[in-house]
């Protein structure tokens, strides 16, 4: 499982085509386990040998894992017949089997993990983990002391038990108009644009700013997309 052939390896780690790793290989200019290889077929162990190219370790990753903001008028999915995804948005997405961690309507923005961790995506994703999501709302309507009790407490939205207890951070309250920071632990469909009905108003923008430890990254522009830091992808497995 973790052999493979010294060219693919170093394909497999961006480190140029295969024809180029290729001529690196032949040129002495990659050397595993501190012995110069020069054949591009030569089998490595990617879990134990260590591998340079022109003076620098190479450690194997196979589990990619990316940040995006995500803006609005994409569809959460890998494929689509009729409308761009998220998947578009990733130049170098390409045969790493990657998908979004959970999902976002085509008009919600901010943050969206992907990856090809299947096992970290069904942690986060678990109904029984509760993993804390939060969004920024915007809303139509009157907000009283009753409405963030409600939603606070739980409130019913037509499915068979009313959501969880939910936070809520209200930032501006105008006589018809809101805004405010929501956390969840649930990803139930439509959730928070439901939950603002179910109290008498409507979101009008909706805003994705973390998922469990990991927190949109305000820095990113809408539509472009970054790779988590070793501490970010620590966060997520050890919470
Ligand atoms: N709740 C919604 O209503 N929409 C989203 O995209 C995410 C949470």
């Amino acid at each position: 499982m973790n052999r493979m052939r010294l060219d693919k390896f170093l394909c497999d780690m961006q480190i140029g085509t295969r024809s180029y790793v290729k001529d690196l290989i032949k040129k002495g200019q990659v050397s595993v386990n501190d012995t110069l290889i020069r054949k591009p077929d030569f089998q490595v162990n990617t879990a134990c040998d260590l591998i340079t190219c022109m003076g620098n370790t190479i450690t194997y990753q196979n589990l990619y894992y990316y940040m995006l903001h995500k803006p609005s008028g994409v569809v959460t999915a890998t494929r689509d017949k009729h409308v761009p995804t998220v998947m578009t948005l990733l130049s170098d997405a390409c045969g790493k089997n990657l998908a979004p961690v959970g999902r976002l309507d085509k008009d919600t923005e901010g943050l969206l993990l992907i990856t090809n961790d299947g096992e970290l995506a069904h942690n986060l994703l678990s109904p029984n983990r509760h993993v804390p999501k939060t969004y920024y709302v915007e809303c139509t309507g009157t907000l009283s002391a009753d409405t963030v009790t409600l939603l606070e407490n739980g409130v019913e939205i037509g499915d068979e038990t009313p959501t969880r207890p939910a936070q809520v951070k209200v930032l501006t309250q105008l006589a018809d108009f809101y805004t405010m920071e929501l956390t969840i632990t649930e990803g139930r469909f439509h959730q928070i644009k439901r939950m603002v009905q179910a109290v008498g108003g409507s979101v009008t923008y909706l805003k994705r700013l973390s998922m469990g430890t990991l927190l949109l990254d305000e820095s990113l522009p809408k539509g472009s997309y970054r790779a988590l830091t070793e501490q970010e992808i620590m966060g997520l497995k050890t919470r």
